[in-house]
């Protein structure tokens, strides 16, 4: 069941408080996507950041659990469309990623926060009203109430001292299965401790 309330409730918004969005977006689609609202001077809501990652196979769980531990209500992935990234199957390891993350997220109440997009570099209009869309919806869920309280221990692989660039397919040779599975089982022995922190301290 996915369930803002599975672990914690959410922080009441109020006095003025704004989502905080931040937007992992790849350099060759989703970027030039964002550009391109800017350049049309297409609205959208001054909630987001947006970080460059070179393909939205580059986000790992750590990433994200970091982001939702440090102050982000929000975080979007937003990459090529299927059959249009870079590094060939990228965004298709990617959807597995965020897939496998937003499961474990449920854990933590936190699955809704976490989306993932396509957004090609022509469609300038559309990052504006995902962007619209995903701060409507973070509005109605309320401030993220684990912010600082959940304590991400999942080494990333850069802190592990490898060497990856883009982790999951870059110049199409996807991630072995068994590291991908090995990142699913560090993200969900993480996710299962923060739960039972954050229930704990409440
Ligand atoms: Fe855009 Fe891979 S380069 S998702």
């Amino acid at each position: 069941m996915s369930t803002e309330t599975a672990a914690v409730k959410p922080a009441q918004a109020g006095n003025g408080w704004e989502p905080n969005i931040l937007a992992f977006c790849c350099n060759w689609c989703s970027y030039a996507g964002a550009d391109l609202a800017g350049v049309s001077r297409f609205q959208y809501p001054p909630t987001v950041k947006i970080l460059r990652v070179m393909c939205s196979s580059r986000v790992e769980p750590a990433f994200i659990l970091k982001a939702l531990k440090e102050g982000a209500d929000g975080v979007l992935i937003a990459g090529c469309h299927i059959g249009d990234c870079h590094y060939i199957d990228g965004n298709k390891n990617a959807e597995i990623r965020i897939n496998n993350t937003k499961k474990a997220l449920v854990k933590l109440g936190l699955d809704k926060r976490l989306r993932l997009e396509w957004i090609s570099a022509s469609e300038g209009l559309r990052f504006s009203e995902v962007i619209k869309d995903f701060t409507e919806e973070i509005k109605k869920l309320g401030e993220n109430p684990v912010k600082h309280k959940i304590e991400p221990q999942i080494p990333s692989r850069a802190s592990e001292g490898r060497r990856h660039v883009c982790p999951d397919g870059i110049r199409g040779f996807p991630l072995p299965k068994g590291n991908r599975d090995a990142d699913e089982r560090r993200f969900n022995a993480s996710a299962n401790k923060s739960a039972v922190n954050v229930q704990g301290s409440e």
